[in-house]
């Protein structure tokens, strides 16, 4: 996270120290860094060159109005999974014409809005979508753009909730199935095959699942350019992965290091090299690597103990606020606001919700806190509030923007009134 460092003994993001927001907005909190989300996307926006194409933001990452808003002045586009994704894009000002919509279970009500207000591409994740899809627009006498959802069987070697392009993953078509759909769209007075498209998983860390796509996704485009199709683009997902482990690190050291897993100016090339004979556009859907190292989750430490050898430490925010530990094991690093000259300690972190499961870290070696002291879970930018939950009546954290000098309020924390919606 290149916008954190410490100067001395204090945390800061940007020009603001951590501890400050702290005192004045309580705990738990998000902060984001305004300059590293602009820095996020323009260096993935910049790897194209001048290659036609558009980098289409995954809102499920985080979709707070402020980021998109953010996103979308730079020119990003947009990917949705449903009907309030894609109210959110069109309200934060991304163009339809920008917008692809994915999803493994569209409901009609969204499939008719996406038709209507005439987004860039529906993705189709299964034969019988197609055939609701098309009967939708004959119904609205409209012609429906769509894109084929292809399941490569490309394994990203990933935690199992986070592999979607492996045969039997709940997501997409084979080969064979998209082959015949080429086919019979080409029948079809209310379709028009604008893309192919592919997602084959999130947090991936090596090139080759990416390379060995690419050629995959560049000869079912051109299968379907042979059949007379007019297609547009060629959409190879998100999924680009980060480094968690080393995400203070990369901030401390400030020498040009990186934490992302995989840098955008060596597969960009590799994709255009790919399908640059077929002429049509390139999208990509990045979500984690636009925003997850722009944000630290921070929270007070309420209470130690130890039971049997285990030290624990109980802070007060949970899997309310970031699942992703207790969803997939999920590392983030976790580090004080403020470095005393104390001892280290082994602890789990945990948070106060009534699960076992509700913990950031196990046997985690951190600076010796106490009651009062704030820790930060780093890169949690993505992921994070967007996966927030109001169990345990628990209202939802504030966000805040940080830009240089400046703190903006991106979303109010919730009350108690908030949740008892009688
Ligand atoms: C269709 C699609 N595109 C893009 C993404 C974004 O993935 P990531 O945040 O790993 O880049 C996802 C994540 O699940 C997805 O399902």
């Amino acid at each position: 996270m290149q916008c954190l460092h410490y100067d001395k003994t204090t945390l800061y993001m940007e020009n603001v120290a951590l501890s400050e927001l702290a005192n004045e907005f309580g705990t738990p909190l998000y902060a984001y860094s305004y300059n590293q989300i602009l820095a996020n996307y323009k260096r993935f926006d910049e790897a194209f060159g001048d290659y036609p194409h558009t980098v289409c933001y995954a809102l499920k990452a985080n979709s707070n109005p402020a980021i998109l808003r953010m996103l979308a002045k730079c020119g990003a586009g947009a990917d949705v999974v449903s009907g309030g994704e894609l109210f959110f894009a069109l309200e934060s000002g991304i163009k339809p014409e920008k917008i692809v919509f994915a999803g493994v279970g569209k409901r009609d009500i969204d499939i008719e809005a996406a038709i209507k207000i005439g987004v860039r591409g529906i993705n189709v994740e299964s034969e019988m979508e197609y055939e609701v899809i098309s009967d939708i627009a004959s119904r609205l006498n409209r012609v429906a753009p769509v894109s084929l959802r292809i399941n490569p069987d490309i394994d990203i070697h990933g935690h199992p909730y986070i592999a979607t392009g492996r045969h039997g993953d709940k997501f997409g078509i084979t080969r064979d199935i998209a082959l015949s759909l080429i086919e019979k769209i080409k029948q079809d007075n209310y379709c028009d095959l604008v893309g192919i498209h592919a997602h084959i998983g999130s947090q991936i860390k090596e090139m080759k699942p990416y390379t060995e796509l690419a050629n995959y996704m560049a000869s079912i485009a051109r299968k379907a350019l042979d059949t007379g199709h007019r297609l547009e683009y060629i959409d190879m997902g998100g999924g680009y992965g980060l480094d968690y482990e080393r995400a203070l690190s990369v901030g401390i050291n400030a020498r040009g290091d990186d934490d992302l897993a995989i840098d955008p100016a060596k597969i960009i090339p590799i994709f255009i090299e790919a399908i640059k004979d077929t002429g049509v556009q390139l999208i990509i859907e990045p979500g984690r690597a636009l925003v997850a190292n722009t944000g630290v989750l921070i929270t007070e430490v309420l209470y130690l103990k130890k039971t049997g050898n285990t030290n624990i430490v109980i802070v007060d925010s949970g899997m309310t606020e970031l699942i992703r530990p207790s969803l997939y094991s999920a590392y983030h690093e976790i580090v004080p606001l403020e470095i005393r000259d104390a001892e280290t300690m082994v602890a789990d972190v945990v948070g106060p919700i009534c699960e076992s499961g509700d913990f950031f870290a196990r046997e985690r070696k951190i600076q010796h806190v106490g009651r009062g002291d704030c820790l930060a879970v780093l890169t949690v930018g993505a992921y994070g509030y967007s996966l927030a939950s109001n169990y345990n009546a628990r209202p939802k954290s504030i966000e805040l923007l940080v830009r240089g000098k400046r703190v903006k309020v991106i979303r109010e924390r919730q009350s108690l009134e908030d949740l008892w919606d009688e």
